[in-house]
């Protein structure tokens, strides 16, 4: 057994039943790190026999294997990595899925060149010289992975410049550069958000994406609507999908009124309820998608929902007697003054949705002002620079 100190690589394998995979990659990623000083950290979310197999590996392998049992899939694979990232027992850390489908014979080619200290991560492509994807399951995945890395780089053009595969899950970091707190890991993407928020200093090393050695893959259509929203919200800040949202409850509420009026129903009842019916969609829509990082440490469900309920009823009954005075004093004429509320009204409801409804529940010893701007900044500017 080698040392359980000074420990130079943490290789960090986040698990989700992978229980007839385990015993092949420990015994492939000992061969491969012979000489070097590793250590495998198992970050495991599985409903199998996972631990148990990884507790009995551990007791006869030839490095240390630890392995970290997690009661919650908090933020699924992207979250299992960074609690990988903070347990390792070394800066240098390397992440790799518990599959096989990345060879751990590449180990020591990736730290090879990290170990030349000249960048932050190391990143294994299957889109550069030499690396292939012949693992992915069909053409369908072969395509979505194609046009998602694509659209992904052409949506950072600069912080991805010398990246040919930011979706790899199969990279060696200094975890030093890796802001953990700010970080909201959704879903499978986490080296796309590692490499989105800050500009790092990346290298590529070309690697063959393996078929499974065993069991299913957990990729699926929801891992795919995720990666969008994390896209977006990566791209454009939180006040996009906001909109997004809003934008859609308008279509939807329309629609709502069109069918209730046909249907014979009187036009300010059919408003009421269309109305009503949306700031509820809204409500569940964002609170899955726009705000749920944030959830954990405001207030109950209940009181962000009558917060946001009050607000937008409040927002509705103010804004037309505002429009009133803008056309009756004004001279406006309706549709702008419409469309002018409706603006501010945006804004406002973004504010305070962010602000308040979904407001940490201390806010410590920071000045109010101070941190109501820090609290605006942060929601609404995007992470990253074009
Ligand atoms: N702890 C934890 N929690 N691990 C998870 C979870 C989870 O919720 N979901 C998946 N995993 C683990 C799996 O057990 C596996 O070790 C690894 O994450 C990758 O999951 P797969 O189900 O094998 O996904 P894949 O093969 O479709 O995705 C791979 O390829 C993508 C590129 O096409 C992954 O390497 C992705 O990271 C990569 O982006
Ligand atoms: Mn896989």
């Amino acid at each position: 057994m080698r040392r359980w100190f000074a420990v130079q690589l943490s290789i960090i394998v986040p698990t989700y039943n992978e229980a007839p995979n385990v015993g092949e990659l420990v015994r492939r990623v000992a061969a491969a790190t012979e000489g070097i000083d590793a250590e495998i950290v198992f970050v495991d979310d599985s409903s199998d026999a996972t631990p148990d197999e990884v507790v009995r590996v551990a007791a006869s392998a030839p490095l240390p294997v630890r392995l970290i049992h997690r009661a919650r899939r908090r933020g699924g694979l992207g979250g299992a990595v960074l609690e990988g990232l903070e347990a390792a027992e070394a800066d240098a850390c390397l992440v790799m899925d518990g599959d096989l489908q990345h060879p751990p014979e590449e180990i020591p080619a990736l730290w090879q060149r990290f170990r030349r200290g000249d960048v932050d991560v190391v990143v294994a492509s299957r889109y550069v010289g030499g690396g292939t994807s012949g693992g992915l399951a069909d053409r369908t995945r072969v395509l979505v992975s194609k046009a998602s890395t694509g659209l992904t780089r052409a949506m950072f053009p600069i912080r991805l410049k010398d990246v040919s595969d930011p979706m790899t899950g199969f990279f060696l970091i200094d975890r030093r550069t890796v802001d953990t707190e700010t970080l909201t890991p959704r879903g499978f993407k986490i080296l796309l958000e590692i490499l989105a928020r800050r500009s790092l200093r990346v290298a590529e090393v070309p690697f063959d994406f393996a078929t499974r050695h065993a069991g299913e893959s957990k990729a699926s259509v929801r891992q795919g609507v995720h990666f969008l929203t994390q896209l977006t919200a990566l791209r454009f800040g939180k006040m996009s999908l906001f909109a997004v949202i809003g934008g859609l409850g308008a279509l939807v509420n329309l629609a709502i009124m069109w069918g209730l009026t046909h249907a014979g129903v009187d036009y300010l009842v059919a408003a009421i309820i269309a109305a009503e019916t949306t700031i509820i969609g809204n409500f569940l829509l964002q609170e899955r998608f726009v705000f749920q990082d944030m959830t954990g440490a405001a207030s109950g469900v209940w009181s962000r929902f009558a917060k946001s309920f009050a607000f937008n009823n409040a927002e509705a009954l103010i804004r037309i007697p505002i429009i009133a005075l803008m056309v009756e004093t004004w001279h406006f004429s309706a549709v702008v003054a419409a469309a002018i509320t409706l603006v501010f009204a945006f804004v406002l409801r973004f504010v305070f949705h962010s602000l308040v409804v979904y407001a940490p529940q201390r806010v410590g010893e920071v000045s109010p002002a101070r941190h109501f701007l820090d609290e605006l900044d942060a929601q609404a500017m995007s992470p990253g620079e074009l």
